[in-house]
C-alpha cells in the first residue's frame, strides 16, 4: 500500500459533481462539493432531504468513484478503490442493503474471508464485530431479514466493523434505534475517533462531530464548528432544519 504521511487527512474532496443518469438533464445531486475530514475527527453531514448527504459518503467510502476524493492523500481511481473501501468502512442507511447472507455470523465473516484471513481470524472478527453493537451469540445463526429493524442496523454495523476500518462513514446511524441501543451506539462509535456522519438526528451530530458541513441542493452552504452551526437559527430554517432541543434549553 502506498502508505500516507501520518499526518495527511483522512478523506479530502474537492470540487466532487455528480449527476445520477436516472435524475435528468440538469439534476444534479452533488455541485461542486469539497470537504476535509481530519484524522481522528468526526465531521458531520446534515441537510434536508434530497440534499446529497448519501451520495456524498458513497464516494468518501469508495463505492462512487471519483479522484476529486482522496483518502489518506490517495486519490480515488479504480486501481485504488478496493484498498479505499476496506480503509473506508460505509453503513447504509438503508441495512437491508448491506444483509444478503442466510445467516447473521455468515453476512459480518463475508468481508473478513474476502480480505483472505484465517477461518480462526475470521471468527474472532465475528464475535468481537458482534459483541461490539451488543449482539449476543444468539444472533449467530439468526436470519438477518427476521432480525427487528433496530438489530438489522446493529448487524450492518458489525458487518463493517469487522473489517477494522480506518474511518466510519454512517448514514442515518441511530433510525430505528430505541433510546438504550442508541446511547449503546454512541458508546461504540466514539472509539472510532475518525468518522464522517449523516444525520437527521442532530443531538448525535453534536454528540459525535466535532465539524459539521451543511448540505443544500448538492450544495455545501456552510461548513463550521459543530454547535456554532447548529445554533444558528435563521441558517438552520432556511434550510429545512430546526435549533437542536439541547442548545435552545442550554439558553
Ligand atoms: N439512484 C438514484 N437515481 C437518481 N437520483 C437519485 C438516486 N439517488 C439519489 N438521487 C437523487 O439525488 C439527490 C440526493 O440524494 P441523496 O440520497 O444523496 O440525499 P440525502 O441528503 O441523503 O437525503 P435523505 O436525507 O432523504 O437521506 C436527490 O435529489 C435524490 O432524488
Ligand atoms: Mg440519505
Amino acid at each position: 500500500m502506498a502508505e500516507a504521511s501520518p499526518d495527511c487527512l483522512a478523506i479530502e474532496i474537492t470540487d466532487l459533481t455528480h449527476r445520477y443518469p436516472e435524475g435528468g438533464p440538469g439534476a444534479k445531486a452533488l455541485r461542486g462539493v469539497s470537504l476535509q475530514l481530519q484524522q481522528g475527527e468526526g465531521l458531520g453531514l446534515i441537510g434536508p432531504n434530497g440534499a446529497g448527504k448519501t451520495t456524498l459518503l458513497a464516494y468518501a467510502a469508495g463505492a462512487l468513484v471519483s479522484d476529486a476524493v482522496r483518502v489518506f492523500g490517495e486519490p480515488v481511481t479504480r486501481r485504488s478503490v478496493a484498498r479505499i473501501r476496506q480503509r473506508v468502512g460505509l453503513v447504509f442507511q438503508q441495512p437491508d442493503d448491506q444483509l444478503f447472507l442466510p445467516t447473521l455470523a455468515d453476512d459480518v465473516a463475508f468481508g473478513p474471508l474476502n480480505l483472505g484471513l484465517a477461518p480462526d481470524e475470521v471468527q474472532i472478527r465475528v464475535d468481537e464485530a458482534l459483541a461490539a453493537v451488543g449482539l449476543n451469540a444468539s444472533f449467530r445463526p439468526r436470519q438477518p431479514h427476521r432480525l427487528s429493524g433496530g438489530e438489522r442496523r446493529a448487524a450492518a454495523l458489525a458487518t463493517v466493523l469487522a473489517m477494522r476500518p480506518d474511518v466510519l462513514a454512517l448514514d442515518e446511524p441511530t433510525n430505528d434505534l430505541d433510546p438504550r441501543a442508541r446511547r449503546a451506539l454512541i458508546t461504540v462509535l466514539h472509539k472510532f475517533p475518525t468518522r464522517l456522519v449523516a444525520s437527521h438526528d442532530l443531538e448525535l451530530i453534536l454528540d459525535l462531530c466535532q465539524h459539521c458541513v451543511l448540505l443544500d441542493d448538492g450544495q455545501v452552504i456552510r461548513t463550521g464548528a459543530t454547535r456554532d452551526l447548529l445554533a444558528n437559527k435563521e441558517l438552520m430554517e432556511a434550510h429545512g432544519l430546526e435549533v437542536p432541543l439541547s442548545i435552545r434549553l442550554a439558553r
